[in-house]
């Protein structure tokens, strides 16, 4: 088995998801790679609080997209929770106070900074970015290496987190506009347009055709665990999972730790293939003696994963 199936769709965004230290960077990157080499013009995008594009790829990434040493067609990003804040700041920070500040009387930084701790805002900016980038045609492919598990779910709970969040802001306002015996009501139209963005933003993703996620595990008790919390929590949001990666695999034991190593992974990829099997491509990759680090190493985990 292997991501080959891929191939034959037309995905716009490949998003990889998992717990933290699975090997979500790693097959995120070879994917990136893989779609980049077969000609497909491809962004690399990691949000995650520490960088690790710059070191798999053994260059300065950074915060604007750049293109990879070696690889025509890849381009990389990353962009931490505070840059994705400074860039929202930016882009909705002056419609925000110019809407806020006929109700309230407060500061630019004040206000801004209030509206911007808003659940699911920086969630919100990430897929609008990303989305821009697809519209736009800049790229075929996005590659979008998630934070650890929790961050994806929460991706996930935006549009209801942030509709209940928009919900309560016209009571706010009425209040407010009644207290103050206030007339414009621009508060409203800003709501509405970012009603707008959630909705559109939220439709791409949970629509197949343009989005995959791609579960990224290890055969372990608590990778089993994880697996199973995010395939429900996907279920909740009606949404399907059609790969499972379990990483790290052992393969061929030729020593008494190894083979120990294998006998107590066995029964993880075991279930993971009952419960899994039917509905979802299963891909193991083998542990290898050395560290996934390097454009070359890329290439033969490419091999692997990709068949
Ligand atoms: N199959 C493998 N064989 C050997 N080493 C691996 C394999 N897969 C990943 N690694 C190594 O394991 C480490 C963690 O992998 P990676 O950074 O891809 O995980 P991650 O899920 O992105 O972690 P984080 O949650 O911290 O972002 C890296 O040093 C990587 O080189
Ligand atoms: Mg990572």
């Amino acid at each position: 088995m292997s991501l080959s199936e891929l191939d034959h769709t037309n995905k716009r965004v490949l998003m990889f998801g998992g717990k933290g230290g699975v090997g979500k960077t790693t097959c995120s990157a070879t994917t990136a790679l893989h779609y980049a080499s077969a000609g497909r013009k491809t962004l690399i995008i990691s949000s995650d609080l520490t960088p690790s594009l710059s070191d798999i790829f053994e260059m300065e990434v950074g915060a604007t997209e750049k293109p990879v040493k070696g690889v025509e067609n890849l381009y990389a990003l990353e962009i931490s929770p505070d840059e994705v804040m400074k860039r929202w700041k930016e882009k909705f920070g002056p419609e925000v106070y110019e809407a806020a500040s006929s109700l309230i009387d407060m500061d630019y930084d004040e206000i801004i900074d209030y509206v911007a701790i808003a659940p699911g805002i920086q969630e919100e900016f990430m897929l609008d970015y990303i989305l821009e980038r697809v519209k736009d045609g800049r790229y075929d492919l996005i590659v979008w290496d998630t934070a650890p598990a929790g961050d994806t779910l929460r991706l996930l709970d935006l549009p209801y987190k942030f509709l209940k969040h928009l919900r309560m802001a016209p009571k706010f306002y009425f209040e407010v506009r009644d207290t103050f015996k206030l007339k414009k009501a621009p508060f409203l139209d800003l709501i509405d347009s970012w009603k707008a963005l959630a909705q559109e933003v939220t439709d791409f993703v949970r629509n197949p055709n343009n989005t995959e996620f791609i579960l990224v595990t290890i055969p372990e008790a608590l990778g089993v665990y994880q697996a199973r919390r995010l395939v429900g929590e996907f279920e909740r949001y009606g949404l399907d999972i059609h790969y499972l990666i379990i990483n790290n695999v052992i393969k061929n034991p030729d020593c008494d730790f190894h083979r120990a190593r294998k006998e107590m992974q066995t029964p993880y990829i075991n279930l993971l293939a009952d419960e899994y099997g039917q509905t979802m491509e299963i891909i193991t990759l083998p542990l290898f003696a050395h560290e996934v680090k390097g454009v070359d190493r890329l290439r033969e985990l490419r091999k692997v994963l990709f068949g």
